[in-house]
């Protein structure tokens, strides 16, 4: 899942019980009453789940289907070409299914005894304490809706495709699951809300959309990228920086284009190094030196 307010359409729950999703006007689902139906729907059920209680089972419409069907075929051949190796291998071990939208607990049974993490179900955003820190646990809190069928090729809004495609490989990776969960042993640390933002935005800038070199070739880790059969297309082509903690953890960020400034490490050694590194020893003391240094500068 993403960490910023602004990507998550709003969930609200009236005084007899209705739960509307508000769309921005310019979503692509905006003035489509039935995909609006179905959002509300999808995050009433999220609403509703108690802790301890199987996840909700979503029946998925046979056009949300197809748009799983459709991102998957498409998802295939392009990581075969630009995902990172451990991701790749982790998708042959995880299995996903590829002709439907799994449920979250039949996400967990596979990627749970290769890895040890379990999804939960979210409606929308979750607090960022709450989100990063459960993963200092291995869990995972997951939106269930699909983007619009009429761009497949990308969201801004995290969707399950995003969250179990981009994100579930990642758990079920050595490397990867290690950082997600390090971030969330590093947020369990953080009491400032803006050192906490500083940290998601370091994870912005790796786990959603971070690329490293391997064999030579710029490969894809993050899982915004990994997510998206446009933009994977597209980051060879972008603006790559070495890895910069400070830079990447002040950096603002568009999120309704294609990323065009990415953070690539010259190995997958340097990023464990840097940005796992970073995950392990930041404290709210260090960060606030880190973000002082800018402020500074900015002056
Ligand atoms: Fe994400």
């Amino acid at each position: 899942m993403y960490e910023e307010a602004q990507l998550y359409s709003p969930v609200t729950k009236d005084a007899s019980g209705d739960v509307t999703v508000h769309l921005a006007h310019d979503h692509p689902g905006a003035n489509d009453p039935m995909y609006r139906g179905r959002r509300n729907d999808i995050a009433a059920a999220a609403l509703a789940w108690q802790p301890g209680e199987p996840a909700p089972r979503i029946e998925y419409t046979e056009a949300e289907q197809e748009v799983w069907r459709t991102v998957s075929r498409e998802l295939a051949a392009k990581h075969a070409r630009y995902a990172v190796t451990e991701y790749r291998e982790a998708k042959q071990q995880v299995g996903l299914p590829t002709d439907h939208i799994p449920g979250l607990d039949e996400v967990s049974a596979l990627i749970e005894p290769l890895a040890g993490w379990r999804y939960l179900p979210a409606a929308g955003l979750v607090p960022l304490d709450i989100f990063y820190g459960s993963l200092a646990d291995r869990l995972f809190h997951s939106t269930q809706y699909v983007r619009h069928p009429a761009v497949p090729l990308y969201t801004p809004e995290p969707d399950i495709i995003h969250e179990v495609i981009g994100h579930g490989h990642l758990l079920a990776t050595p490397t990867f699951g290690e950082l997600h969960r390090l971030a969330g042993v590093a947020a369990r640390r953080l009491r400032d809300q803006e050192n906490l933002r500083f940290l998601s935005r370091v994870f912005w800038f790796s786990l959603e959309f971070g690329t490293v070199v391997e064999d030579a070739e710029l490969r894809a880790y993050g899982a915004g990228i990994l997510s998206s059969y446009g933009e994977i297309e597209e980051f060879r082509g972008m603006e790559h920086r070495s890895l910069d903690l400070v830079e990447m953890g002040t950096a603002d960020y568009d999120i309704t284009q294609y990323q065009p400034v990415l953070y690539r490490a010259q190995s997958v050694t340097e990023l464990t190094h840097v940005v796992g590194g970073f995950f392990r020893a930041c404290s709210d003391e260090s960060i606030t030196e880190m973000r002082s240094g800018v402020q500074a500068a900015a002056r």
